[in-house]
């Protein structure tokens, strides 16, 4: 798909990940709703993509709430008339599940799971009315594809989001291409606000942390390779972008 002239919708728009992405897809040309739980942080990223030169809506969020996200996905047909991206990334972590207090475990799969399911629901039913088909990208992790012994939860919600979306591989027959993406170690606030010394050390072990934009080239891959419908792509210091192998059947 080229990017130029299409509509896209980003939860999660007012930071780290997300933010990149819309400043990316603007400076692109597409006209973006940047949907996110903290609306002046929603606003800050469209003024931010405007002052570039693009076309950006914030508008406030929460991905747990269906009516939000029709909302914001109706937002983009009332302001641009259609809506041709959407990516699903809104998400966090902060579990300690054992501890007397174990975290907000539940309020983990609500947001990075079920939002996304009920996002992907959402969108696919409002491509399939315009008649013009779309990409949706969903935001996964390598914390998806491999154990995490300190955040099992959020492993969890996130192997839901890889399957999930492989399994919807199919609509790409009808114009509809959903895929996954999962970064390695990220440089934002979500890392960020468990320390530095844990930074450093998870930096180490993974031969480095990425920066939001090398994920936002990513996603702009995803979207304009027609060729991806159910794919999941991986981001890493070592490996770059590449994609995961489909585990062979029986
Ligand atoms: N940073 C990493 O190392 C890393 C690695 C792999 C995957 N991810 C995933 O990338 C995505 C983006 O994370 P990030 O690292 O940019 O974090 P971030 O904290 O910088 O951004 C997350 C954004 O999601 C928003 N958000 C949280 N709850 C919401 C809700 N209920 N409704 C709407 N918006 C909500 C926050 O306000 C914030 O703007 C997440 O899904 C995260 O799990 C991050």
């Amino acid at each position: 798909m080229e990017i130029a002239g299409k509509v896209a919708m980003v939860s999660g728009g007012a930071s780290g990940i997300g933010r990149a992405t819309v400043l990316e897809l603007a400076r692109r040309g597409a006209r973006v709703v940047v949907a996110d739980i903290d609306e002046e942080g929603a606003r800050a990223t469209a003024d931010l993509a405007g002052a570039s030169g693009g076309m950006a809506i914030g508008r406030r969020c929460d991905v747990t709430r269906t009516e939000d996200l029709a909302g914001a996905m109706a937002c983009a047909f009332e302001h641009w008339g259609g809506l041709d991206i959407v990516f699903n990334n809104a998400g966090i972590g902060g579990e300690d599940l054992f501890a007397d207090d174990p975290g907000p475990w539940e309020r983990i799969i609500e947001i990075n799971l079920i939002a996304v399911i009920d996002a992907t629901r959402i969108a696919v039913r409002e491509m399939r009315r315009s008649g013009k088909g779309g990409v949706i990208v969903n935001t996964a992790s390598m914390g998806g594809l491999l154990p995490m012994p300190d955040s099992p939860v959020y492993a969890a919600s996130k192997a839901g989001v890889v399957n999930f979306t492989r399994s919807l591989g199919y609509l790409g027959a009808e114009g509809i291409r959903v895929n996954a993406i999962c970064p390695s170690f990220t440089d934002t606030p979500l890392v960020r606000r468990s320390g530095d010394a844990r930074v450093e050390e998870m930096a180490k072990l993974v031969g480095g942390i990425l920066q939001p934009e090398d994920v936002a080239a990513g996603v702009i891959e995803l979207v304009e390779d027609d060729s991806r419908a159910g794919a999941i792509m991986r981001v890493t210091v070592r490996g770059g972008r590449d994609y995961a192998r489909e585990v062979r059947p029986y």
